[in-house]
This record gives structure tokens, sequence and C-alpha cells, in this order.
């Protein structure tokens, strides 16, 4: 072929190849964007939750500057970093994912991940090397903002609070053909009002045990996550051989997928979280810290191997 004509053809062959897995569209529930609009008014009601003596107010609860400890008796002290904010813009890690590092649906549990890691995915987000296939997600702009705006003893701080937190359940995971109906509101999934119901599909549904207690930040009240039926055992089979599309997770990650040093654990944490960092890695977009040696493992898999892989992870101890 004549030099001049390599470029054209590389470029006919590139338009002419078939869609892969990466362009698919994300799949919403994953991805939950808020519908826009603004709060209700805070009425200035003290508000409480079960099992505290504590009380915020609406306005206190929607504060990111400062967290609402409900349990100050349930962690160590937290440091200032993960308390408080530091200056504008960079708000209270415990305030999104709590004083117990556990986490919830729209940003991720770091309780009892390694330090190193913690500190260079905070690397990668500040980067930009770390991005996510939502772009429309405030939560994870913000998260972004505060990498950008935090000093390095200050996220090591907050790295070495979080992994020193045990883990514990969290979520609990139901397989079922049959789901509430739900719609955004917090950037998470919750049921419609009038409840009705709706078959599940080739999704997970992770929701609010409890919506008030959610909704006032309650480090004691967790999640429920419904997946599909038969879907724990699918997933199982991938993770635990590869089922010919991708390597074994155990070698890395764990037989039990609690971590193995510095690789991160998957068991018993947010299937909606871990299906975004499979979708963003499978599409190149989280890169950072050590996101390269996932790149042969997502590379083969269709997004109903996802669902399937989320279903089973979250539903192992942590
Ligand atoms: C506005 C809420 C918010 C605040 C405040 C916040 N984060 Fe995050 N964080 C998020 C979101 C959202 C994600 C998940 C991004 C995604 O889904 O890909 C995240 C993800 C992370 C991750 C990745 C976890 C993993 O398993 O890879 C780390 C580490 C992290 N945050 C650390 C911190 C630290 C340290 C602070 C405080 C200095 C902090 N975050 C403050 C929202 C927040
Ligand atoms: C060769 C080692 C290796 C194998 C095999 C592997 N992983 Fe990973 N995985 C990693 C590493 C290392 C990271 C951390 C990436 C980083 O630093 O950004 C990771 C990160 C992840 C994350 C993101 C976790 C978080 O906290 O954000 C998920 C989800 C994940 N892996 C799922 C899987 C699944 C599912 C399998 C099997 C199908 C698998 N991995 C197989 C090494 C591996």
């Amino acid at each position: 072929m004549k030099s001049e004509l390599v470029p054209f053809a590389l470029a006919l062959i590139v338009a002419l190849a078939p869609p892969t897995l990466a362009d698919a569209p994300i799949p919403a529930w994953a991805y939950p964007v808020n519908p826009p609009g603004a709060l209700p008014p805070d009425d200035g009601t003290p508000l409480s939750v079960p099992g505290s003596d504590q009380r915020f107010t609406m306005a206190q609860l929607r504060d990111l500057t400062s967290v609402p400890d409900w349990h100050p008796d349930d962690h160590p002290p937290m440091p200032p970093s993960v308390a408080r904010s530091a200056r504008k813009g960079v708000y209270a890690c415990g305030f999104c994912h709590l004083p117990n590092g556990l986490g919830r649906p729209e940003n991720s549990s770091l309780a009892g991940l390694p330090v190193d890691y913690i500190v260079k995915q905070v690397d990668a987000f500040r980067s930009g090397a770390r991005i996510s296939a939502e772009p429309r997600s405030l939560p994870i702009d913000i998260m972004v903002g505060v990498a950008q705006g935090a000093t390095d003893a200050e996220v090591r701080e907050a790295a070495e609070y979080f992994a020193s937190l045990p883990t514990r359940p969290w979520i609990r995971v139901v397989e079922t053909d049959v789901v509430p109906a739900t719609h955004v509101a917090g950037w998470m999934l919750v049921a419609s009002e009038p409840a009705a119901t709706e078959p599940i599909g080739e999704r997970v549904i992770e929701m609010p045990e409890d919506l008030e207690r959610t909704e006032r930040r309650d480090s004691r009240s967790g999640f429920v996550a419904y997946v599909p039926t038969g879907s724990i055992a699918r997933g199982e089979a991938i993770v635990s051989t590869g089922g010919g599309r991708t390597t074994a997770c155990g070698v890395c990650h764990g037989a039990d997928l609690r971590g193995l040093g510095p690789v991160p654990a998957l068991a018993g944490r947010s299937p909606s979280y871990l299906a975004r960092q499979l979708h963003d890695m499978r599409r190149g977009l989280r890169g950072g810290g050590w996101a390269v040696l996932m790149q042969p493992v997502v590379a083969g898999l269709s997004d109903g191997d996802i669902v399937d892989i989320v279903a089973y992870a979250a539903s192992r101890a942590p």
C-alpha cells in the first residue's frame, strides 16, 4: 500500500469498527443524576435519630463543612480533615463518607482500605487521571474539588483514619424479579410514592433501608440492594474462574474479596459504586494508581457480567 494511503485506510478501519462494549450507554441505576430543583427550606426543627441524644436541624444536616456526628461513640475521634472543612471547597471527608467510613451509594466506603490506596486515589482525582463517565455527578465534582484543595498532610491524616476503621455489614443484598419503583433524590435511588413495583431487568436497585434516617445521615442506617434472581451465583462463577472472558479476581483482591496488601477490598461494598468503577475502567476513564492492572480484566465484561459481579461482591461478608 502506498504510504499516503495508510492513514486513510486506518481511518476507514476505525470508522467501520463495530461498536465496542466501552461505547455502550452507562446504566442509569449505577449513575443516578438528581433532577434539577431546590431542596425544601429548613423550618429549623431539631431532628433526632434512634439511639442518639444529638439534635441537628436540616440546615446543619446539609452543611458540608462540618459532619453531623450522631453516634460519636461508634468510632475513634475524627481528625480535623475528616470532621470539618479546612478551607473553602475542601469539605469534610466524613460528611460524605460518614464518620464510620461506610459511605453511601453515591460515594464510596473507605473503611479498612489501605492507606496508600486511599492516598493514590485522591491523587488520581486531583490530577484528572480518575474521572467519571457521568459528568453531571455533583458528588464526584465535589470530590475532585476536595482532592485539588486538600494538602498532602490532610489527605494522609484522613487516609490513616479511614484505613483504621473496621468494616461491617452495611448493605443487605436480596435476589428478586420485582423491585419497588424508584426515582432519584439526594443522588441515590429512593422508593417512589405512591409505592409501585416493576421488573428488575438487568439492574441493581440500591436504596436506603430507611429513607428518613438516611436523609438525616444516620450512620447506623444502611442500605438494601435488590439484584436479579440468579445473579449472585453467576457472579461467583465469573469472580472465581473468570468465566472464560476475564481473570479470576481472587489472585489480586484476595480469595474472599476482602483485599490483599495494597489491592482494595470488594466484599460487602456498594454495588452501585463497584459498577461505576467497572464501567469507568472499561471506558478507559479511570486511570492513576494501579488502574492499568484492571484494564485487561474489564475489557471483555458485558453490562450483564458487571451486574452479576457486583451482586456477588456486595453479598460477601466485608
Ligand atoms: C461531596 C462529598 C465528598 C467529600 C466531602 C469527600 N468525598 Fe471522597 N468521594 C466522593 C465520591 C462521590 C466518590 C466516588 C466517586 C465515584 O463514584 O467514582 C468518592 C471517592 C473517594 C475515594 C475512592 C475510593 C476507592 O475505593 O477508590 C477516596 C479514596 C476518597 N473519596 C477519599 C476522600 C477523602 C480523603 C476526603 C476528604 C479529604 C473525601 N474523599 C471527601 C465524595 C466525597
Ligand atoms: C492483576 C490483579 C487484579 C485482578 C486479576 C483483578 N483486579 Fe481489580 N483491581 C486491582 C487493582 C490493583 C485495583 C486498584 C486500581 C487502582 O489503583 O486504581 C483494582 C481495583 C478494582 C476495583 C475498584 C475498587 C475501588 O475501590 O474503587 C474493582 C471494582 C475491581 N478491581 C474489580 C475486580 C474484579 C471484579 C475482578 C475479577 C473479574 C478483578 N478486579 C480482578 C487488581 C486486580
